[in-house]
């Protein structure tokens, strides 16, 4: 005969046997589908001589444009950003011509996986250089007036920041937990992209993200872009 002890042990593991039960009953029952999905792209420029050749453009812009290093410099920019002084830069410079070639067969691709009724390919609207100094941060924005926004990274020394993207429905979250650190990507509030030379990123222009501070010793260069 069971001791009083022995008798309790067992009881007390009784309610975590039914739990387990209950959560193998329950998956198996459960139907759970994802909706309102956030795509976000990573691809690659897949050809080494147009990146160098871009770095070496950028890095030349980052000299010459006067007029953009004077904003950057007003608006406190750690670096140096054409975003506004310079809206032709594929008219100025083939090199971006043929970036933007690549990039209308990436947007294109992006906008078919999100199943967008275009009447017409998205075309590029507006396209701009950023060489970040270390210490330099890009606060949490999104890109109005624009369908797909993204990035090419063309250098990215050791210890660049990530680009962190935010869930959009944070502002209506209200009383929801926060997530475990261990569940998936999609269910997370914040993702950190980890960029590498040659990525482009996509994503919808209405996803606010943030360039985390540079903690590299070079700039870190990158060409943004917006499709509409
Ligand atoms: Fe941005």
């Amino acid at each position: 005969m069971a001791d009083a002890s022995q008798k309790g042990g067992s009881l007390a593991a009784l309610p975590g046997a039914i739990g387990k039960l209950r959560a193998s009953f329950y998956r198996r029952c459960m139907t759970t589908r994802r909706l309102f999905t956030t795509l976000f792209s990573e691809s690659a420029l897949d050809d080494p001589a147009l990146l160098e050749q871009l770095a070496h453009s950028c890095r030349t812009l980052a000299v010459d444009d006067r007029a953009g290093r004077t904003w950057s410099k007003e608006k406190g920019y750690r670096g140096y950003t054409s975003y506004a002084s310079l809206g032709d830069l594929p008219q100025r410079d083939p090199v971006f011509a043929d970036l933007v070639r690549a990039l209308n067969r990436h947007v294109a691709a992006f906008a078919r996986e999100c199943a967008f009724d275009l009447a017409r390919p998205l075309k590029l609207d507006s396209l701009w250089v950023n060489v970040m100094k270390r210490g330099g941060v890009h606060s949490g924005h999104i890109h109005p007036h624009s369908v797909v926004s993204g990035t090419l990274y063309v250098e990215v020394p050791p210890g660049s920041g990530s680009l962190k993207l935010e869930d959009p429905r944070l502002a209506m979250l209200m009383a929801a937990p926060v997530r475990r650190p261990d569940a998936s990507p999609d269910l997370q509030p914040f993702v950190y992209a980890e960029p590498t030379p040659g990525a482009i990123y996509l994503w919808e222009s209405w996803l606010r993200h943030e360039v985390m501070p540079s903690d590299a010793k070079d700039a870190r260069i990158s060409i943004s872009f917006n499709y509409r």
